[in-house]
């Protein structure tokens, strides 16, 4: 079965290609305009919105707890999956002299979070390193012979973002528990990627909705094992300091809560989108979409264990001499600039990709359009 792209539900301005998702999603019509009639009941009565608020807040938490297959009562929310992962750091006992563990496929922001961990509690962060074509049992033997008994904590990857791989963290999460080494899962991606993504025997999964479930941006979700509840701590203490957890999470202060409560009518839209048998059928479509660009650039398409469904990394010629993180900015700000494409452009092992997403708004024209332009571009340079 054939589905049929669905732009016209987004606002997408279409002159461009929209070829990145994966950073920062990009939220329906449909939601915008729930949330943008939340936001007038809002300022019409600012003490009746934050008088109503709990409730409303707990019952939209219960859907989007729903929609992982969470145990409600270890599911709080978060403004992104940055916070679910430093909340999760601070939780866990780290002593002096203790390890941080995680692998070289680990978000940036992640690892300064285990970083700033490190520091302030005396322990040093261990990279293991994982090769980008490693199988399944490879990346586990990394991991397992990085486990000591001075693990203090294992931070994984369940999408990987720059190597877009999906890891095996049910697996992972076995070994942890067996070495009695707590683990915290960053699943960025994983929601609306992956059915169910809790996994179990995780001490803690945290994971966004404003990415592939389309969600208003500031709303993601942090699953917490039920013996690390009690002392689990939102990052801004607030009046629910009290509280028992998921509810200690849901006031931080003042603040906007419209996208909490707008997130669940993403879910709805993309309940109506046939999600997931539509995610499935996008994933074939780009795996054809990123060979037709591989070949464009001269290129191929890295073998990447278990890829993620709807990201697909393609390498970029040899010749493009892109080092540094803010050259592959200014390389992906060229691209929107000189050939009106959006694109996520990593790096990994001394390697260079394009990291392509689609969503239900891509066509498979994007990705030819993208094929006879970005050629251009880098030789151009
Ligand atoms: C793997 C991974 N972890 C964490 C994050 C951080 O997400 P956020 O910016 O929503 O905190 C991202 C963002 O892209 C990611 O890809």
């Amino acid at each position: 079965m054939e589905f049929l792209p669905r732009p016209e539900l987004w606002s997408l301005d279409p002159r461009a290609l929209h070829l990145n998702h994966g950073s920062y999603g990009a939220v329906p019509r449909r939601t915008q305009h729930v949330a943008g009639g939340l936001r007038s009941e809002m300022e019409s009565n600012p003490m009746a919105w934050f008088r109503g608020l709990p409730e409303r807040l707990a019952a939209s938490r219960r859907r989007l707890a729903e929609y992982l297959g969470a145990d409600p009562d270890g599911f709080a929310l978060v403004p992104n999956a940055s916070a679910g992962v430093t909340v999760a750091l601070s939780a866990v006992p780290i002593a002096p002299g203790e390890r941080i563990v995680l692998t070289d496929h680990a978000y940036g922001a992640v690892r300064y979070a285990a970083e700033r961990a490190g520091t302030l509690r005396g322990a040093e962060v261990v990279t293991v390193p994982v090769p980008l074509e490693a199988d399944d049992d490879e990346l586990l033997a990394a991991v397992a012979d990085a486990l000591d008994d001075r693990t203090a904590v294992v931070v994984i990857d369940q999408i990987s973002s720059a190597t877009a791989r999906v890891f095996p963290v049910d697996r992972v999460a076995r070994l942890c528990r067996d070495a009695d080494v707590p683990v915290i899962v960053d699943g960025a991606h994983a929601p609306g990627l992956i059915d169910q993504p809790i996994v179990d025997g995780a001490d803690f999964w945290t994971g966004n909705f404003h990415k592939w479930p389309c969600a208003p941006r500031g709303t993601a979700g942090l699953f917490v094992a039920e013996r690390w509840r009690d002392r689990t701590k939102p990052l801004i203490t607030s009046w629910a300091e009290y509280d028992e957890l998921p509810a200690r999470f849901d006031q931080q202060g003042t603040g906007d809560y419209v996208p909490w409560l707008a997130a669940p009518t993403s879910l709805e839209v993309l309940e109506a989108l046939d999600w997931p048998r539509r995610r499935s059928w996008l994933t074939t479509m780009l795996t054809e979409a990123s060979t037709i660009v591989a070949k464009a650039l001269g290129t191929s398409l890295p073998d990447v264990t278990t890829p993620a469904p709807t990201m697909r990394l393609v390498e970029l010629p040899a010749s493009v001499a892109v080092t540094s993180e803010s050259e592959r900015a200014a390389l992906a700000a060229q691209a929107s600039e000189r050939i009106g494409a959006e694109l996520a452009i990593t790096a990994f092992g001394g390697r260079l990709f394009v990291r392509l997403s689609a969503h239900a708004y891509n066509s498979f024209r994007d990705y030819e359009l993208l094929a006879e332009r970005l050629p251009t571009l880098l030789r151009e340079g």
